[in-house]
């Protein structure tokens, strides 16, 4: 543990002023028609960038560089891990969960620009999961809230995953929306069948990455049941806002084994000053891995 509190620590001393997020507007939001009962699906969903933009998920114009480049130091040892680049290849390591302890402190905005960045690689594709089935936001800015998506394919075992994958126009970029919602959500995403969906995910194409956006670990219980399946955890850390204590209380609910890593978000502190930390295996004690 005191590997992590040290991360805590370097975190909060590297911590500088936010640029403020905004709201949603429902406008921004396009609906896809609910699909027939195909195997595959061969939609293709249009990404409005500049709908992102305008809903604050995307960084402005004069801030794409600097965030194309951390982005590209965060998603550095992702991908290493999930496809063994240079260290051992970690188990299900290409499922990944952008998670944090409480809300609004950027899984949506870490997910969508890491997959953007992760897309860009030569030999890597990318599956964007909405796995926040208590608020699914990213399905709804994709127009995708209506859709067949995760729970339904858990649900009902004669919808096949690819049924539900939507292709985006966007070239190494796919999308699976959160499907319709469910009062046992938690229990379906822990369930034998959500492991065989998993499973599909993990081994359908191994060189794609698979992103899961999630709801907040500390109010939430769906998002606990994904944390067992992901093989890495990228906890969002919002600067100056989450105190120590509660990103604590979040990682101490993390299966001992995960590979967990801590992205501080919103600060305006250069990257290189202590931006990023991650850290292989708690288990491992105190080898820690800064970049
Ligand atoms: N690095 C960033 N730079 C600028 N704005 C950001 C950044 N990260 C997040 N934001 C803004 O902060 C707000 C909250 O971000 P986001 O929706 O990604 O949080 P979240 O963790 O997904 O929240 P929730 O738990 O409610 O789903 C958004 O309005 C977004 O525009
Ligand atoms: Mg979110």
């Amino acid at each position: 543990m005191s590997v992590i509190e040290n991360a805590i620590k370097r975190l909060q001393a590297s911590q500088g002023a936010a640029p403020k997020g905004r709201v949603l507007p429902p406008a921004t939001a396009r609906r896809l028609e609910s699909t027939g009962n195909t195997t595959t699906s061969t939609r293709i969903i249009p990404i409005d960038l500049d709908g992102l933009r305008s809903v604050g998920l995307l960084p402005p114009a004069h801030q794409e560089r600097e965030l194309a480049q951390q982005y590209r130091q965060i998603k550095r040892p992702l991908i290493n891990n999930a496809l063994g680049r240079g260290v051992e290849r970690l188990p299900e390591g290409n499922l990944v969960m952008i998670a944090s302890a409480v809300p609004g402190e950027g899984k949506t905005f870490t997910s969508i620009n890491l997959a953007l960045s992760i897309r860009l690689e030569e030999d890597v594709t990318v599956l964007l999961v909405d796995g926040d089935v208590v608020n699914p936001r990213l399905s709804q800015i994709m127009g995708a809230d209506d859709v067949r998506g995760l729970l339904d394919v858990v649900k009902d075992p004669s919808l096949s995953l690819s049924s539900a994958i939507l292709q985006t126009d966007i070239p190494g970029l796919s999308f699976l929306p959160a499907g319709h919602q469910d009062a046992n959500a938690t229990e379906l995403l822990a369930s034998a069948r959500m492991q065989d969906v998993i499973s599909q995910l993990s081994q359908q194409d191994p060189s794609r990455l698979v992103l899961f956006d999630s709801a907040p670990l500390l109010l939430t219980t769906e998002s606990h049941a994904l944390t067992e399946v992901a093989g890495q955890i990228l906890m969002v850390v919002r600067a100056d806002q989450t105190p120590q204590h509660v990103v604590l209380e979040a990682i101490e609910t993390l299966s001992e084994s995960k590979s967990v890593s801590l992205v501080l978000n919103q600060s305006m502190k250069q990257p290189h000053a202590g931006y990023y930390y991650r850290y292989a295996n708690r288990k491992s004690g105190d080898k820690e891995n800064g970049s």
